[in-house]
């Protein structure tokens, strides 16, 4: 069923659910990670409203806390034990605590071994069995230990351990073929919300844990994405991103649509102003997206393609699937289009055995192609992944030198990029205000961070569209005026 985003709209709604529901079950949480994440809170927050659970903004007072986590590096893993340990005093009061998410996947009940204060641990591809997790953890809590000693450790079945904690598992990993799709989506924005139109990865890079954290791929319809697009321009939203950890992968299980199609199609429902994708593999990136984007001028001029290395070498290490030549012919699909794209990039640096020269190839094509925004991490080895095996790992300050020359490298390019648009009136969606600096905070359609000053009377409504004349350009943003 399509997501009906009943609590979607505005906070004045979300509120009178909140009253409506049983006052004394409140819960908090707490999200890290990308978007997919984000998304996935707002979909659990409605679950759980929807159950009765009231939403609070603090651990102190709410009865559920739930981390909602990311494990695609060892840094975003560690944070969620710090939190649990930050908090643990609390369980004296009788609060439960949750880990949900790709942690909660990956470390399943070792957590409960972690931290015996926990009391649910759900991965992402459990979700849609939450309502009778949070009723099972409600039993719980509330009958004599005893009735769960001798209960077994079945997937969401309740159980106890020898000190008689209760202890909830969805554990699905890659069994599962169902997408979580509920109709109490909680999106926080009034304006431009997240669909989910395909979860799960079938990739298996080498350095990435996704695939053993979201299961397999597996792909909404796409009838059903289009009745959500539509609910969500009913209710006023005006721009819409696509959500996947592979878009491009796309299958539509009805057969009807390819991803550009349902792009396309998406991009053409009335009201809807701005359709963005993300995150795209350049193997699966297909010329008819870019077609698409020539076709639907609400389609964004902004496309992200993770090359993550310049090296053929390290390529083929990372079981990319894909070579320089092979992305960079992409890259010129993009530059052929109608409308200027922008193009932004994930790499990683310090694959174990990467060279000072596969470095330099790197470090090259952010040359040649010229992106708009590039996201840098340093390789972080992870569970399960063929890369834990490779030798030749690389020291980490040499992993921290070649980011840092890496940003570096990248900073001139975007300085150069930015400053282009100096003189230029771009479209805007008003996002905010910041009273600070008597500035209102603005995003253009390639995704740039516009921000402007608007002359008394004329301020914009947040939300809306409004025409900005660039004046000034920064690395990462870009100042300007309202034209009125
Ligand atoms: N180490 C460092 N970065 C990683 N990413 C994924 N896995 C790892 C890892 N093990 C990066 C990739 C991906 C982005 C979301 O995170 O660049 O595109
Ligand atoms: Fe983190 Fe990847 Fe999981 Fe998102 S999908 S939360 S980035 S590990």
């Amino acid at each position: 069923m399509a997501s009906r985003g009943r609590l979607g709209r505005t906070p004045r709604v979300i509120l009178a659910l909140h009253m409506s529901g049983d006052s004394h079950k409140t819960f908090y949480l707490e999200t890290f990670g990308c978007q997919m994440n984000v998304h996935d809170s707002e979909k659990v927050i409605g679950t759980l409203v929807n159950e009765g659970y009231r939403q609070v903004q603090t651990v102190e007072e709410a009865g559920l806390v739930l981390y909602n986590t990311c494990s695609i590096r060892d840094k975003a893993e560690q944070k969620v034990f710090n939190r649990l340990n930050d908090y643990k005093k609390y369980q004296k009061q009788g609060k439960k605590f949750g880990v949900l998410g790709c942690v909660a996947q990956q470390e399943g009940e070792k957590i409960f071994e972690r931290a015996p204060w926990v009391s649910l641990v759900c991965g992402s591809a459990s979700y849609r069995n939450l309502p009778q997790m949070l009723a099972q953890l409600e039993a719980g809590s509330r009958k004599p230990e005893t009735e769960f000693q001798s209960q077994r450790a079945e997937p969401g079945s309740p159980r106890s351990d020898d000190r008689g904690l209760v202890r909830i598992t969805g554990l699905d990993d890659r069994e599962t073929d169902a997408c979580f799709e509920t109709e109490f989506t909680a999106r926080t924005n009034p304006h431009r919300g997240y669909i989910t139109i395909i979860e799960g990865c079938d990739k298996f890079c080498a350095y990435c844990v996704v695939p053993f954290t979201r299961g397999k791929e597996r792909s909404r319809t796409s009838e059903s994405v289009l009745a959500e697009a539509r609910q969500m321009a009913d209710l006023g939203y005006t721009e819409i991103q696509l959500l996947g950890q592979n878009v491009n992968s796309y299958k539509d299980s009805a057969g009807k649509r390819s991803f550009a199609e349902v792009l396309a199609a998406v991009g053409e429902v009335p009201g809807i102003r701005r359709v963005r994708f993300t995150t795209s593999h350049p193997r699966d990136f297909g010329r008819d997206i870019i077609h698409a984007i020539d076709a639907v001028p609400t389609l964004c001029d902004h496309v992200h393609l993770p090359v993550q290395s310049g090296s053929d070498r390290v390529l083929n290490a990372m079981q990319r699937l894909y070579t320089r030549e092979q992305y960079l012919e992409r890259i010129a699909w993009m530059k052929a289009a109608k409308r200027e794209i922008s193009i932004t990039s994930d790499v990683i640096v310090g694959f174990p055995g990467e060279t000072e020269e596969d470095f330099a190839q790197t470090l090259s094509l952010l040359d040649e192609v010229g992106y708009d925004a590039v996201f840098a991490f340093k390789y972080s080895p992870r569970p399960n992944t063929p890369s834990l095996a490779l030798e030749d790992a690389i020291p980490d300050e040499e992993k921290a030198r070649r980011l840092e020359v890496l940003m570096a490298r990248q900073r001139q390019i975007q300085i150069a990029r930015y400053k282009r648009y100096i003189g230029t009136i771009c479209e805007v969606m008003v996002e905010g205000r910041n009273a600070a600096r008597a500035q209102w905070m603005g995003r253009t359609s390639h995704n740039k961070t516009l921000n402007f000053t608007a002359p008394e009377g004329a301020a914009p409504r947040v939300g809306t569209y409004v025409p900005v004349m660039a004046t000034i350009s920064f690395p990462n943003s870009l100042l300007g005026e309202l034209v009125i």
